[in-house]
């Protein structure tokens, strides 16, 4: 993973941990009542893939524990993480594109509700992705995949000093390109076909020669709306649609979306499609279903969005009626790193992935409260505006004392942690009831995440080798890892 140039290691300090008395009285642990969501503490678990669902999609019985273990430790609400709403092959990750899908998710909904005696709020994050291909072997990207144009085969003209390469046989083409070494293919290939070379193919939004691309603001409302409709026909509490990150919905949001037919370059172009899905999804689904939305105070890319321009982006969703917007921060594909052949690119790896996840090996701000100040900023933008819209912070969140002041400071509504509650699920839990000294505390140096990385089931190293032999317990396909925290 990326790293700050001037690396300095961050140490996770002891906190002075509330009372049950003084928790009785928090912020943290006070109800929160805004809107149409309500929830019985202002603590969150944000969306965290697992990579336990089966290769359809499929609810597992492993999906089953995880969510039940967070749901055990009573945080206001859970986020289900990244599920797919088309129903085409995605591998391990949930998936909602289809009615088959309701029965899985239904004793999911369950699960969650039992563990967490009816506590906890249950919402699904609703995902779309673009086609991402593995990164190819030369061989095999110029044998198959390469389209041969006019252009290479001026390019090997000028380049060979003669005109053989104009009427050539295709395959002679090809066999001759993958000889070539990489500086001679920079003069050959054009940008994207490097890209898809050296990183493997992958379509953006923008890509509007391609129908299927071009028609995404047609086909996305119905989408996500379904997806929605099934989502509360389940007994989800609400959805938060996916507008984060590295995907489609975060791509039309995004500053690199130059789309021209009125889906891109301004910025009240972008917002039309994430509105339009909106607006599909809030008609679609009965009038207390919660509608709320995950999108980044910065891309953290060159060419994206800084802090300055995301507060109009939540005055925009605000306006439009979201009942929550949960902000997050970078995990773009723009700057990851490449890839090994055989291996997809992930949008966790570079700098904008960094400031997702960040890692106690940080600069001198360190990996804590490290989003606050752009996600307060946003929260300022919309009181301002007398949008009184919830507002949901994250990114190294991991104490009592720190959290309980943003929210009495005004700078936060709900609080959300990832890798802390993954860490110790029981942790709001044990503040509550003034056991803060017993919490598991998060290592931050994204163990989780490198697993996460390479599609492997999601654990935490702090509780992987507990007990690893009790009875009954999930482990890992390897059998060395604990499935679910101890
Ligand atoms: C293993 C793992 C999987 C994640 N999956 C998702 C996801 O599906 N959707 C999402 O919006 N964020 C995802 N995230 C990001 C987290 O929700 C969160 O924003 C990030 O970890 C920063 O919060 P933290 O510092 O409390 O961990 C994931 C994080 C981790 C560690
Ligand atoms: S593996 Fe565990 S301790 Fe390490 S960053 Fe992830 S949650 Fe924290």
């Amino acid at each position: 993973m990326w790293r700050p140039p001037h690396v300095t290691k961050h140490v996770v300090v002891p906190d002075r941990w509330p009372s049950s008395a003084n928790a009785a009285h928090s912020h943290l642990f006070s109800e929160f009542s805004q809107g149409r969501l309500k929830l019985a503490e202002r603590t969150w678990v944000p969306a965290m893939v697992p990579w336990r669902a089966t290769e359809d999609g499929e609810v597992t019985d492993n999906v089953l524990q995880w969510y039940g273990r967070f749901a055990k430790g009573q945080p206001g609400a859970i986020v289900v993480e990244a599920t797919g709403i088309r129903d085409i092959p995605s591998g391990p990750l949930l998936r909602i594109g289809h009615d088959r899908y309701l029965r899985g998710l239904e004793t999911l909904v369950k699960r969650v509700k039992e563990h967490s005696q009816g506590r906890t709020k249950l919402f699904i994050q609703l995902i779309d992705f673009l086609r991402l291909n593995r990164r190819p072997k030369p061989s095999v990207y110029f044998a198959r995949y390469l389209k041969i144009t006019e252009h290479h085969r001026r390019a090997l003209a000028d380049l060979t000093k003669t005109d053989h390469w104009i009427d050539a046989p295709e395959a002679d083409v090809r066999s001759f390109l993958a000889e070539q070494s990489d500086q001679r293919l920079l003069d050959v290939l054009t940008e994207r076909e490097l890209e898809n070379l050296y990183l493997g193919y992958r379509e953006r939004v923008t890509d509007t020669h391609l129908e299927h691309i071009a028609s995404l603001p047609a086909q996305l409302p119905r989408l996500f709306s379904e997806a929605a409709k099934r989502a509360e026909s389940v007994g989800f509490d609400g959805v938060e649609l996916h507008y984060a990150h590295a995907y489609t919905m975060a791509s039309f949001l995004s500053k690199t979306n130059q789309r021209d037919d009125g889906y891109g370059g301004s910025l009240s172009h972008r917002l039309r499609c994430p509105m339009e899905v909106y607006d599909a999804v809030r008609q679609s689904v009965g009038d207390a279903f919660v509608v709320g939305c995950r999108f980044l105070v910065d891309e953290v890319i060159d060419t994206g969005f800084s802090a300055r321009e995301s507060p109009q982006i939540a005055l925009a969703f605000a306006h439009q009626g979201m009942d929550f917007l949960s902000l997050s921060k970078g995990g773009k594909f723009d700057d990851a790193k490449q890839p090994k052949v055989g291996q997809a690119i992930y949008p966790y790896t570079g700098k904008s992935g960094y400031e997702c996840m960040p890692t106690i090996y940080s600069d001198t701000r360190g990996p804590f409260y490290r989003n606050i100040d752009a996600m307060a900023d946003v929260k300022a933008v919309l009181r301002e505006a007398s949008l009184p819209t919830p507002v949901v912070v994250a990114g190294g969140i991991n104490n009592f004392t720190r959290a309980e002041s943003l929210l009495k400071n005004g700078h936060a509504d709900i609080i959300a942690a990832a890798r802390q509650t993954l860490a110790d699920p029981d942790w709001f839990m044990k503040m509550r009831q003034g056991r803060g000294q017993d919490i598991r505390r998060c290592k931050y140096t994204n163990y989780c995440e490198a697993l996460d990385t390479r599609h492997k089931e999601v654990t935490c190293q702090l509780w992987d080798r507990i007990q690893i032999d009790e009875p009954g317990i999930a482990l890992s396909k390897d059998r060395k890892r604990r499935l679910i925290a101890p």
